[in-house]
């Protein structure tokens, strides 16, 4: 048996007829950049989210750099997060001349609320948090943490949408929210794309920082960026948004079965979180050669992610995290798409716990 680690043709396959339509009415009316589409998905997804206002951007790397800018963070400024992401979360902070300081990792793999007081300095501006593999950290703590030394608070949902933290959808719920919707996201446009959500007065920031840095034509009030994002994805992503929770639905529904059969080590889900299930993650022994069996079973898996993002040189001076270090030698990502059948992750689950058997 084949399984791939995703199928990205599921969301298109879904929705099709909305979609052509769509990209097609873009295509007509030739609006292809700051059209009227924009406007209207940005009221959507504010609403969706319960967020003040919503601000649609090129790609979720720059809505951090886009967030980090709007929230007053500069050069020489310093910006507490997790190690244990995708480059771009700290990548955003380096690229506008700020320093990250990382905070070692939890058991849910996300930044160690006990950690982060201790790493607090007078440069310290921001915090910026991630929805690891799909599950938000305890936000209240966050919360209490940033108002208590007035530090703004950012998350990186790119792998979050749809997701809720006590019974509220992520978006609303921080200073700012960060999303991502590259094709393999969750909800995924046709290219890159992302989102801002948050307070109105950060957003107007936002927006500005998006365009040039221009309040008009002809105005310009601040050293910005072309990261607008494209009516064709802003048409695609209204369609999706239709969809995509009933695909979040399904992507939990495995993720339970995986949780309930395999015998390694499984994701913890907190009670007070609705998973979005982006990445299914499990730990196991001897996991490079793990991988290879189950690539010779005709199994794909992937690993988020194989290196902890302070042992590379461009985020050097080096800053010792232990856990996160030791937790990306374990990891190992599983199939998880909406549409993956019962047979199929019969035959996933299978052979992983016969490794597991044969190894523990
Ligand atoms: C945690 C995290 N943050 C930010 C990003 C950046 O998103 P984009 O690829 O849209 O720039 C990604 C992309 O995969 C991500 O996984």
């Amino acid at each position: 048996m084949n399984i791939p680690f995703t199928k990205l043709d599921d969301q298109y396959n879904d929705c099709r007829s909305e979609i052509d339509k769509a990209i097609n009415k873009i295509l007509n009316t030739t609006e292809f950049v700051n059209g009227p589409i924009i406007k209207v998905f940005e009221q959507k997804w504010a609403k969706h989210c319960s967020a003040e206002g919503s601000a649609a951007v090129s790609n979720g790397t720059q809505a951090l750099v886009l967030a980090l800018r709007a929230c007053g963070v500069r050069h020489g400024h310093q910006v507490i997060t997790t190690p244990h992401t995708y480059v771009s979360t700290v990548e955003a902070i380096k690229s506008i001349g700020a320093d990250p300081v990382f905070v070692d990792i939890d058991d849910y793999y996300h930044i160690d609320s006990d950690k982060i007081e201790e790493k607090i300095s007078p440069k310290t501006k921001a915090i910026l948090f991630v929805d690891l593999y799909g599950q938000t950290p305890d936000i209240s703590r966050l919360k209490l943490i940033s108002e208590k030394y007035n530090l703004k608070l950012i998350e990186d949902a790119a792998h979050s949408t749809g997701a809720e933290y006590n019974n509220k959808r992520v978006g609303g719920l921080v200073d700012l929210t960060c999303f991502s919707f590259n094709p393999i996201k969750n909800l995924g446009a046709i290219g890159d794309a992302g989102a801002v959500t948050g307070q109105q007065n950060l957003i107007d920031k936002v927006k500005i920082l998006r365009d040039h840095g221009r309040i008009d034509h002809d105005n310009y009030v601040e050293i910005g960026y072309n990261a607008r994002m494209d009516c064709i994805q802003a048409s695609v992503l209204l369609e999706k948004i239709k969809f995509y929770l009933d695909w979040n639905n399904k992507k939990r529904i495995i993720a339970s079965t995986y949780n309930n059969e395999l015998k390694c080590v499984t994701p913890k889900i907190k009670k007070n979180c609705l998973h979005s299930f982006y990445a299914y993650v499990i730990q196991v022994p001897n996991r490079n050669l793990f991988r290879q069996h189950m690539m010779e079973k005709g199994i794909q898996t992937k690993i988020h992610y194989p290196t902890s993002i302070n042992t590379h040189r461009p985020y050097f001076p080096f800053q010792q995290c232990v856990k996160s270090e030791w937790v990306c030698e374990q990891i190992v990502s599983l199939p998880c798409y909406y549409s993956m059948t019962q047979s199929e992750q019969s035959y996933v689950i299978q052979h992983i716990n016969n490794w597991v058997r044969k190894y523990s």
